[in-house]
């Protein structure tokens, strides 16, 4: 029987740092599963000071944990089995590795239909993930059940049990469903859908939910435009929190963190315990902005600037009963 489960999930468009929160809390639990997309994920990870990067398998492995990639997840099995190799070839167990027979798997035929059709439209990863996706719904997908004998000692069909911990990939912004469609991923990207893991969302305990203290987006989105690219202070915020996609090495957009819409992805994804992160890069330049109802609201020192966004969640939602600072990522 499972006994509890916990859910770190993106309030925003990804990169908010949900590997090192997910890394950090590991140790306390029996699996650590991933519930939705593939590859298009980047994960970054410090073990001893070491860091590592993972884009499919979730980071229980790099603490000794169980490591699932759930059914609601496509996989790419090169990139997959390739990141098999770096793990083994780090020193990591990887038999603790295991993927639902059920998981759909991206074909080179995705890959293609992506490139050609979507990289540019949409500004996807180029991972395949929307073409697999289509299959999938339309019933007419490849699980890794029909690929037994390439990922034999990976298959798992087992039931969860004990302490979960499961690590969302992408963000609330990125969602299917509450997303600026189409320019979102293929999956459900909320708590919720972690239950396709197969427990009931009765066994949820905590909700992780993470996020900078600025807003970044990779990829095409008309909510992030070409005009940000303009604003000195923005692009120092960028080159200072070293704002690349660890997937696509593509230089993010970033824009001051929008505080209407952090209350609702507080609110709709249920986050119980809030982890604001990046708070040393804007006091490294010393600038202290948010948004707030369209507009662009100043203060003179980051405490001020964070007494203030406390008090506007406190005055808004019922659920976040911690919230965390951190200045920076690695500390947390
Ligand atoms: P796809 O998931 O590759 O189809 O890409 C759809 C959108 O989601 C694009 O805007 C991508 O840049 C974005 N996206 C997908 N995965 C991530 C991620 O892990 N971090 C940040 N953005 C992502
Ligand atoms: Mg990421």
């Amino acid at each position: 029987m499972v006994e509890y489960v916990d859910i770190c999930v993106g309030l925003a468009w990804g990169d908010e740092g949900k590997g090192k929160i997910v890394s950090h809390l590991t140790k306390n639990y029996d699996y650590v599963c991933r519930w939705n997309g593939g590859d298009n994920a980047g994960h970054t990870i410090y073990v001893d000071n070491k860091k590592y990067s993972t884009h499919l398998v979730p980071s229980g492995v790099f603490h000794g944990i169980k490591s699932i990639i759930g059914p609601g997840c496509v996989v790419n099995i090169k990139s997959f089995l390739n990141e098999i190799n770096y793990l083994k070839d780090n020193g990591f167990n990887t038999n603790l590795i295991k993927i639902s027979s059920k998981a759909h798997i991206v074909s080179d035929e995705h890959i293609y239909e992506d490139k050609e059709k979507y990289k540019n439209k949409i500004g996807t990863t180029a991972r395949g993930i929307g073409p697999c996706y289509t299959d999938k719904y339309a019933r007419k997908g490849k699980t890794v059940n029909d690929f037994k004998d390439e990922l034999k000692e990976y298959i798992w069909d087992e039931v969860l049990e004990g302490k979960i911990l499961c690590e969302g990939a992408q963000g609330f912004w990125l969602d299917i469903d509450h997303g600026n469609y189409p320019y979102v991923t293929s999956s459900n990207t909320l708590p919720y859908s972690a239950c396709s893991l197969g427990f009931p969302h009765q066994k949820i305990r905590k909700i992780y939910g993470a996020v900078k203290i600025y807003d970044t987006r990779v990829g095409i989105d008309p909510e992030f435009s070409d005009e940000l690219d303009n604003n000195e202070e923005l692009m120092k915020i960028a080159e200072t929190g070293k704002e690349y996609g660890t997937t696509t090495g593509r230089l993010r957009k970033v824009n001051y963190l929008n505080i209407n819409k952090l209350i609702k992805a507080l609110y709709y994804s249920g986050t119980t315990d809030l982890i604001i992160s990046k708070i040393d890069i804007l006091e490294s330049i010393n600038v202290f902005k948010y948004i707030y109802n369209d507009e662009i609201c100043s203060f003179n020192s980051s405490e001020l600037m964070i007494e203030s966004i406390i008090k506007l969640i406190n005055d808004n939602n019922n659920y976040v009963s911690n919230i965390l600072l951190s200045r920076s990522p690695k500390e947390i």
